[in-house]
């Protein structure tokens, strides 16, 4: 393995001085691909290029419209795409075993998964199955598809491959959890102040911890399991809005309160009986 330097310095000399290779041209024809996340930044890009390059791509999106919309957009790059659009929500596991449950139904199998699909959260935020919701989506569902997936793959012409797309933040987190008795207590930061950065890359890191465990349990003349980390790209990841860790943090939050009733007493003496309009909408 290449030796890796830890830290932001190394993370931006390899960001800025690294020249990514092109990609090569392989002929996909014959293959089949399930991507996760196909519908917006790194994964549509991923799915045009397999498409291009013949591959039959099983997108696995959490909204069907704009997986649809990512399909219709890709038959415009490449017309001769085969393009199959099918629903997985990473924050339910109820979502993610009848997606595989369906793939089973359908006999579908795949060359190639690749694991694309994760989330960045600006605050701490529940999925519906109660878990933090970048422990779910990035972590818990990625490896309850890499182990339920396992019967879906062709290992007939050679070994398939199962990719998680992680990310080069993942060296630059404390680990704390390393010398704790439940690794996963990490992610119980409802406690203020929510560093999102930290959340963000701590589940990265366990993503990568998790691929490379199950690297460890199987024969890779049978699979291939591999992470990729991208390095900063352009995408929709960064689309929920930020506050700082003061604003998101319990002193902040007093703050939000102080600031309100000073205000309230101003507007009060301007338009009395302003905040009672609130009625309408609370
Ligand atoms: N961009 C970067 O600089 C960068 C760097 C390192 C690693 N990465 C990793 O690259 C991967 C792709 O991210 P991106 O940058 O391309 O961001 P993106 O444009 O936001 O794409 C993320 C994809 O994941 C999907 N997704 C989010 N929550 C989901 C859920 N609950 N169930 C199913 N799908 C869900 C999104 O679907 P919706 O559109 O429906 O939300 C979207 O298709 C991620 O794993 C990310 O951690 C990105």
């Amino acid at each position: 393995m290449a030796p890796y330097y830890d830290g932001l310095v190394a993370f931006l000399f390899r960001q800025l001085f690294y020249t990514i290779p092109a990609v090569a041209p392989v002929d996909l024809h014959g293959k089949a691909v399930l991507l996760t996340g196909a519908n917006s930044g790194i994964g549509l890009s991923l799915a045009m290029i397999l498409a291009s390059q013949g591959a039959e791509v099983v997108t696995a999106v959490r909204s069907l419209a704009r997986g649809e919309a990512a399909r219709q957009e890709i038959l415009r790059g490449v017309p001769t795409a085969r393009i199959e659009v099918r629903e997985c929500d990473l924050a339910s596991f109820n979502s993610v075993k009848s997606f595989v449950g369906q793939l089973k139904d359908d006999s579908k199998s795949f060359d190639l998964v690749i694991l694309n699909a994760g989330v960045w959260c600006s605050q701490w935020m529940a999925s519906g199955d109660g878990f933090d919701l970048s422990l779910q989506v990035n972590v818990l569902s990625n490896a309850l598809l890499a182990l339920s997936l396992l019967p879906r793959l062709r290992y007939q012409s050679g070994p398939p491959r199962i990719v998680f797309v992680t990310s080069e933040g993942h060296a630059m987190v404390p680990t704390p959890f390393a010398r704790q008795g439940s690794m996963l207590d990490s992610f119980n930061q409802k406690a203020q102040p929510f560093n999102h950065y930290k959340h963000y890359y701590t589940s990265k890191l366990f993503e990568l911890l998790w691929a490379q465990a199950m690297s460890r349990r199987v024969d890779a003349g049978k699979l291939s399991i591999c992470s990729v980390s991208p390095g900063l790209c352009k995408s929709e990841l960064f689309r929920n809005p930020r506050v700082s860790s003061f604003a998101s943090s319990r002193e902040g939050v007093l703050c939000q309160e102080r600031l309100w009733k000073e205000i309230v007493g101003i507007l009060d003496s301007v338009d009395p009986g302003l905040e009672s309009h609130l009625n309408l909408v609370n």
